[in-house]
Order: structure tokens, then C-alpha cells, then sequence
């Protein structure tokens, strides 16, 4: 028997305002009556904030049903999460505010939403389990929100579905790099003719709806000229290289305090960052306190040893630290790269041992990427704060360099000689919450 779905408090409904030509031409652009419908693909890749994921649902919803009936779609994000909060919460918004009948079946392995004959079937692309979901499932069109964040095979797998008569795949994302395979199989010119793809870029300025002083404040979200502004401000497809940290590097100084700045600034509480060494690597830990409301995140302590040393060396240097912390600063957590999961349950014991509470946990690692955003955007924003003391974080920031040897992949230089170690546990000391730190305005 179906489960019946349980009953759902409204969404309240969508406040449209006046769509950009931009807009315009991605809702519009399948109407039988123009030309650009002859197309089978729709990409629209451009700047953040620029109003692609809302022209794009509603393009979709009305495409989808007036052309077909009775079949099933498949709306994706980079992970079910993030579809739910970019895509399905406005597009319910959307349908409320049009007043078109529809169900949300949220959970279990076919989630979806159900409008009219048609059912569209929600995906997170990031798992085994939705590219599996996928092969059972005959589709007359896609929708692929931030696509460029997804696994190729899962973006294959998704073109392989849709056989419908009058198919149509609509894809969107802030740019990549230039090899990226987005750029690569579906924007280059002659795969755009033999594809039939119908590209739209966009800019803050096609977003009518953020107001001048929002747009500013997005623009100095990154350093100008930096691989983060190019993309996700100009919307390039453009290639990582060069210094990670150039502003940061430039203008070292500027980010350094003492114990000066502490007495005029109070660190409401501060996290720690653990990276276990190998046989190259050295173990690293950082101190990171945080100002009121997250508006000054602050770099206070680092451990840092390149030595060979016992487990029980290594908790005895773990706890020093977090007594030394604790002293200062209200410190919970401490958040270790879970590759070392004996190493970790070594540390937790000699601290309940010692009565030294902390909180141990996993560190999150999820893409380097996202964490070298998060600093450059930080330091872009004057928000970063290094104590002068911590001279091995602020070596590895200053002289992180992307690898020249994997041109267009992203990929920062680990050669054994590169200090990651003290990247890794700064970054994984504020990871969790990276996301509320861009959010409130600086
Ligand atoms: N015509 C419109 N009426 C009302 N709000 C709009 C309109 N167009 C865009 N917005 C709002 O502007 C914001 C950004 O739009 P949207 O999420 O579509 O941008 P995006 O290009 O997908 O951004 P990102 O690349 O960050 O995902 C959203 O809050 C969206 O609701
Ligand atoms: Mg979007």
C-alpha cells in the first residue's frame, strides 16, 4: 500500500518581481512558436545570485506542462538537500502562488512532487543510490540546478533517461574551470550544434530583483582578479592557477595581530582543527576563535610538528594545547581528519583520562574547493585575523599555490614540501560552519 502523504503546512507564495530579458528568454525559450525551441539542451551558467534557478523553475514547470502529460522528470541538485532548499522550496512557492494543485512527497527513495499527470522525481547527485535510482526511469526532461557541482556520470546518466518524444534537458551553474566537462561536452561550438544546445549567460545585472547595494556587497565577497570573482561574479569559465591566498600574500601584514587586539576585541568562543602527520606530514592543530556574531574569524594558537612522534607524545602535545586554549577561551570542539580513526579514539581517551572536555570530532573534508573559497572570501572581506605567533599558518597560506602540473583541475600542490598540514587543520577548525560565516553581512 502507498504511504499517504502526510499533511503539509503551505509554503507561503512566491513575491514575483519584474523578470530581466535574461529571464525572459529562459522561461520562454521552448515555445513552439520560436526559434531557439529547436533546441534539446538549455544551459544557463553565469554569475551567483543572478536569477538563473528561478527563471529556470519556472521555465520548466510551464514547459513541462503544456507539452506533456502523463510523464515523469527528474529535478536534481548537487545533493537532495540542497535541491530541497534552492529548488523545491521556491518552486512550491511558485505553484502556491499560481495556484496549481500539487503534492510533495518528501521522503523515502522516490521522493517527488506530483502536478497535473506529470510526476517529477527529486534527486541528490552525489550518491551511488540516486545514479542507480536513476536507470529504472523513463523521462521526457531534466532539470539540473548548480550541474556543473555534479558527478559527469550522474549528468550521462540523466541525458541517457530522457527518451521521451520532445525531451528537453535544462541545466544551470556558476562556472568552472575551462576543461570542465560541462564547458567541454556541451558549450564548445560544435557540440553546441550537434547537441542543439541553447546557451544563456547571465549577470547580477539579470537579476532585477537585488538591489545595487546587495550587488556591491556580493562583488566584495572575493578579491577582484581573483579565480572566485572571474566565476562567480563575471560568470568565466576560467582556470585556477597561481598563488591560492594572492590577497592574503600581497598584503600579510594587514592580517597579523597580537595581544593588543585581543584585549579590544572578545572571542565569544573558538574551535580547534586537528591534522594527524604521516610518514611526510607533519600533525598541525589550529585555534580558531571566533568575534561576536562571526564578524572577525581569528587564528589564536597552533601546534605544529614535522617530528616522528608516539601516540602518546601526540595526546600528551593534544591536551597541552587544549588546556593552554582553555585557559583563554571557551573551546567545545575539536574537529580531526577522520582518515585516523585510531588516532582520534587515542586522543578522546587520554582527554576523558586527563578530564580535559572537549568534544572530538570528525572533521567534515568536504571538497578543498569550498574551503579555499571560504578563505578567500573571508580575507576579501577583511575578516580574517592571523596571531602574529602562528608563523606555520601563515607561511602555508602566503605560499599555497594551485598545481601548474594539473592545469584546470583545481588542484593545490601537495609535493611533500608545501605545508598543507596547517591548511587542513585551519580549515577543518571552521568547516562547519563556513556557510554561517558568509551569510551574516560583514
Ligand atoms: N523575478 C524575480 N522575482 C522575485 N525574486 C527573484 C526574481 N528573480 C530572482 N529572484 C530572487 O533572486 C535571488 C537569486 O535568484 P536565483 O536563486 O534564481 O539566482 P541564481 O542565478 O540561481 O543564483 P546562484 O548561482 O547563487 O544559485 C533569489 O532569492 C530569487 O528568489
Ligand atoms: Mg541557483
Amino acid at each position: 500500500m502507498r504511504a499517504m502523504p502526510k499533511k503539509q503546512k503551505k509554503p507561503a507564495k512566491f513575491k514575483f518581481m519584474p523578470f530581466s530579458d535574461q529571464q525572459r528568454r529562459l522561461i520562454h525559450w521552448w515555445r513552439p512558436a520560436v526559434k531557439t525551441s529547436e533546441n534539446n539542451y538549455l544551459i544557463a551558467d553565469g554569475s551567483i545570485r543572478s536569477g538563473k534557478t528561478i527563471a529556470c523553475i519556472i521555465g520548466f514547470l510551464t514547459w513541462s506542462q503544456e507539452m506533456h502529460s502523463g510523464e515523469a522528470f527528474i529535478l536534481a541538485g548537487k545533493t537532495m538537500g540542497a535541491l530541497k532548499k534552492n529548488v523545491v522550496r521556491p518552486m512550491l512557492q511558485i505553484l502556491e502562488s499560481w495556484g496549481w494543485p500539487y503534492t510533495y512527497i518528501r521522503s523515502g527513495t522516490d521522493a517527488r512532487i506530483e502536478i497535473g499527470t506529470n510526476t517529477y522525481y527529486l534527486f541528490g547527485a552525489n550518491t551511488e543510490a540516486a545514479q542507480d535510482a536513476l536507470q529504472g526511469l523513463t523521462a521526457a526532461g531534466a532539470y539540473a540546478d548548480e550541474a556543473a557541482l555534479f558527478p559527469k556520470s550522474f549528468i550521462d546518466q540523466m541525458v541517457a533517461r530522457c527518451s521521451v518524444d520532445g525531451w528537453k534537458i535544462w541545466m544551470n551553474c556558476n562556472p568552472a574551470g575551462p576543461h570542465h566537462y560541462i564547458c567541454e561536452e556541451y558549450l564548445n561550438p560544435e557540440e553546441m550544434k550537434r547537441k542543439k544546445v541553447y546557451h544563456l549567460h547571465f549577470t547580477m545585472d539579470d537579476n532585477l530583483s537585488i538591489s545595487a547595494k546587495r550587488k556591491e556587497e556580493y562583488k566584495n565577497a572575493w578579491p577582484h582578479g581573483s579565480v572566485f570573482y572571474k566565476r562567480f561574479i563575471l560568470g568565466l569559465w576560467v582556470a585556477a592557477d597561481g598563488l591560492i591566498y594572492q590577497q592574503f600574500a600581497d598584503n600579510v601584514s594587514d592580517y597579523l595581530i597580537t595581544e593588543d587586539w585581543l584585549k579590544e576585541n572578545e572571542i565569544v568562543y573558538a574551535t580547534i582543527g586537528v591534522d594527524f602527520g604521516g610518514t611526510k606530514s607533519a600533525h598541525s592543530f589550529t585555534l580558531t576563535g571566533f568575534t561576536r556574531g562571526y564578524k572577525q574569524i581569528v587564528v589564536l594558537d597552533e601546534y605544529y610538528c614535522k617530528k616522528r612522534i608516539n601516540p602518546k607524545q601526540l595526546q600528551d602535545d593534544f591536551i597541552d594545547f587544549v588546556r593552554r586554549a582553555q585557559r583563554k577561551f571557551r573551546v567545545y570542539e575539536a574537529y580531526c581528519d577522520s582518515a585516523e580513526q585510531t588516532l582520534i579514539a587515542g586522543l578522546e581517551m587520554a582527554c576523558a583520562e586527563a578530564r580535559v572536555g572537549i568534544d572530538i570530532k570528525n572533521a567534515i573534508k568536504g571538497p578543498i574547493n569550498d574551503r579555499i573559497a571560504f578563505y578567500n572570501s573571508i580575507i576579501a572581506q577583511n575578516r580574517w585575523k592571523v596571531m602574529a605567533h602562528c608563523t606555520n599558518i601563515i607561511t602555508a597560506f602566503e605560499q599555497a599555490v594551485y598545481d601548474d602540473k594539473k592545469v584546470n583541475m583545481d588542484v593545490r600542490l601537495d609535493d611533500g614540501l608545501m605545508n598543507v598540514d596547517s591548511l587542513d587543520s585551519t580549515e577543518y577548525s571552521t568547516e562547519s560552519i563556513q556557510e554561517d560565516i558568509l551569510y551574516v553581512a560583514a
